[in-house]
C-alpha cells in the first residue's frame, strides 16, 4: 500500500475513510458508493502534464509501455511490484472528417478514441490492470463480474495472466458472441443466469461478499482509476490540449463516472486549464440516466442526490417487471450502478444526457465500419448522440468533440451481419449472390 491513497465515501454526510488494503466497494457505513483518493502532497505530481511525454521513449520498462501506468502518478495507490499489465491502453486517436461529416461537424473538428484496440478489445482493460494491481496487492486469490460481455472477456484474461481464478455471471442469450467466446477461450467459469445483466449485478455481489471473491465490476473504485487514462490518452494525443467534448455511451455509468474524476482532479493539480463538457449516450431501450436526469431533473446537489426519485423509478421498473432491451447489448442495464458518481460528473462537467435508437446506432455503427476502424454497438451510440446533439446546435460545428469508441468491431459481429445482409439500415452493403462461373463474376464487378 501506499500512504499517498485512501477510500472514502462519497456520501457528502458520511464521508467515512477507509485504507486502500481493504475491498469493501461500498461503505459499510452507510453503502453508498466508494472513491480512491489521494493526499497529493504526498506524490511527486509531474509538474506539466506534457512532462510523462518522456516516458515514450522507455518502451522496455513494462510500466512505461502500458497506456495505463505511464501515468502512474496520478492513480498512485499501490506498489510498482503489485502492478499487472499485458499492454493496455495502445489505443488510437483518430481526426476522422467522414464521420465529422455525418454529424454535420466542420473538418478537422471530430476525433474517434479507439478503446478497440486493447488486449481484449474494449476499453475494460485500463479498468482491469488497476483493478487487478489492487487484487494483487491485497492478496486476493479469486475473482468474479457480472457482466454484458466485455467486462467477463477483460477479467477472464487478466485474471489468469496474474494467477486469479475468475468467475462470470451473464444473462443467458444477453450477450454478443465475440464476448461470450472471450470468457470461455481464456478460461473463466461462466455461469449464464435465466435473467438480465441488473440481475447478475445484484447476484454477484452476494456471491462476493458470501465467498470472499474479489468484484471486478465498475463499483470497484481502483476500476475506475485505470478508466482515468482514457481521459489523460486524449489530452495526450491532443498534444496536451483538451478537447470542448467528450461523447461516451452511458451503460452502469463506470466511464463516465471515471471521466468527470479525471478532469476535476487534473485541474485541481493546474495540470489543465478547462473541463471539458461531457455528453453521456444511454440507448432508448436502456434509458434510466436519460429519464432521471432531463425528465425526474435528478441531479447531483453537491452529494444530497434525491434518493426517493430513484427509489420510486426503481420501484416503477420492477412493478412493471421491466427489462431493458437495444442491439447494444453492452449498454442494456436499467440499475446503473454508478448513477450517483455519473450525476456528480455531468456537475463537473456540465454535462448532457441522450438517449439514440437501435436503428440510429445501427447506421451511426456502419459509417464508423465504412469510413473509420470500426466499433461495437454500444461503441456507435456516441457518433448517434453527437448527431442528435449538434441537430439541436448544443454542439458547435467548430468545437473540437472527442467521441469514445469502447469497443472492437468483432465483438458483435451479428448485428453487423444483420444489419447488412437484412439490409436494415440505409447503409446496409449486402452481398451479391454469384454463379460459380467467372464471366458472371466479372460482370457483377463490373455493373
Ligand atoms: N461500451 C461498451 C463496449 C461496454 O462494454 C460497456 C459496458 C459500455 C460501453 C458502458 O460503459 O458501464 O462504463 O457506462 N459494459 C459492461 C460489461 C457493463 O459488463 O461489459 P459503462
Amino acid at each position: 500500500m501506499t500512504d499517498a491513497a485512501f477510500q472514502k465515501c462519497i456520501n457528502p454526510d458520511c464521508a467515512a475513510e477507509f485504507d486502500c488494503g481493504q475491498a469493501i466497494f461500498k461503505c459499510p457505513q452507510c453503502g453508498e458508493l466508494l472513491d480512491a483518493r489521494y493526499n497529493w502532497d504526498k506524490i511527486e505530481v509531474p509538474g506539466k502534464f506534457s512532462d510523462l511525454a518522456k516516458r515514450w521513449a522507455g518502451r522496455d520498462n513494462r510500466l512505461d509501455f502500458s497506456g495505463v501506468w505511464r501515468f502512474r502518478e496520478l492513480l498512485n495507490f499501490c506498489p510498482d511490484k503489485y502492478k499487472v499489465t499485458i499492454g493496455e491502453g495502445q489505443t488510437i486517436l483518430q481526426q476522422n472528417d467522414s464521420v465529422a461529416k455525418y454529424v454535420d461537424m466542420k473538418p478537422g473538428r471530430l476525433y474517434l478514441q479507439y478503446e478497440g484496440l486493447n488486449p481484449s478489445g474494449s476499453f475494460k482493460d485500463n479498468g482491469m490492470a488497476a483493478a487487478f494491481s489492487h487484487a494483487k496487492m491485497i492478496g486476493a486469490s479469486s475473482s468474479a463480474c457480472a457482466s454484458t460481455g466485455n467486462t467477463s472477456a477483460s477479467v477472464a484474461l487478466y485474471a489468469h495472466s496474474c494467477g486469479l481464478k475468475c468467475t462470470v455471471l451473464i444473462g443467458s442469450g444477453r450477450i454478443a458472441f465475440g464476448k461470450l467466446s472471450q470468457a470461455m477461450d481464456y478460461g473463466a467459469q461462466t455461469i449464464q443466469i435465466l435473467g438480465d445483466f441488473d440481475d447478475c449485478m445484484r447476484h454477484v455481489q452476494d456471491v462476493c461478499t458470501k465467498l470472499g471473491l474479489y468484484l471486478l465490476n465498475s463499483l470497484n473504485p481502483f476500476r475506475l482509476e485505470g478508466q482515468k487514462t482514457i481521459m489523460y490518452r486524449i489530452i495526450e494525443q491532443m498534444g496536451w490540449t483538451t478537447p470542448d467534448w467528450i461523447v461516451v455511451p452511458g451503460g452502469n455509468l463506470g466511464n463516465s463516472s471515471a471521466f468527470g474524476k479525471a478532469f476535476y482532479e487534473l485541474k485541481q493539480l493546474g495540470l489543465i486549464e478547462r473541463i471539458p463538457r461531457i455528453a453521456i449516450i444511454n440507448a432508448t431501450g436502456a434509458d434510466t440516466l436519460t429519464d432521471l436526469v432531463n425528465n425526474k431533473k435528478l441531479t447531483w446537489n453537491d452529494g444530497k442526490v434525491d434518493q426517493k426519485i430513484i427509489d420510486d423509478y426503481y420501484a416503477d421498473l420492477t412493478a412493471r417487471n421491466f427489462s431493458p432491451h437495444t442491439c447494444a447489448s453492452a449498454i442494456e442495464i436499467s440499475r446503473p450502478v454508478n448513477l450517483k458518481k455519473c450525476l456528480r460528473t455531468i456537475d463537473i462537467c456540465n454535462g448532457v444526457v441522450r438517449a439514440v435508437t437501435d436503428e440510429e446506432i445501427c447506421d451511426a455503427k456502419a459509417i464508423v465500419g465504412k469510413y473509420g476502424l470500426g466499433c461495437e454497438p454500444a461503441s456507435a451510440a456516441t457518433i448517434a448522440g453527437l448527431k442528435h446533439l449538434r441537430a439541436e446546435g448544443v454542439i458547435a460545428a467548430d468545437e473540437r468533440v472527442a467521441c469514445v469508441l469502447t469497443g472492437h468491431p468483432l465483438k458483435d459481429p451479428g448485428v453487423t451481419v444483420n444489419y447488412h445482409k437484412e439490409k436494415q439500415g440505409q447503409f446496409s452493403n449486402a452481398p451479391v449472390e454469384a454463379p460459380n462461373k467467372l464471366d458472371e463474376i466479372i460482370e457483377l464487378i463490373k455493373s
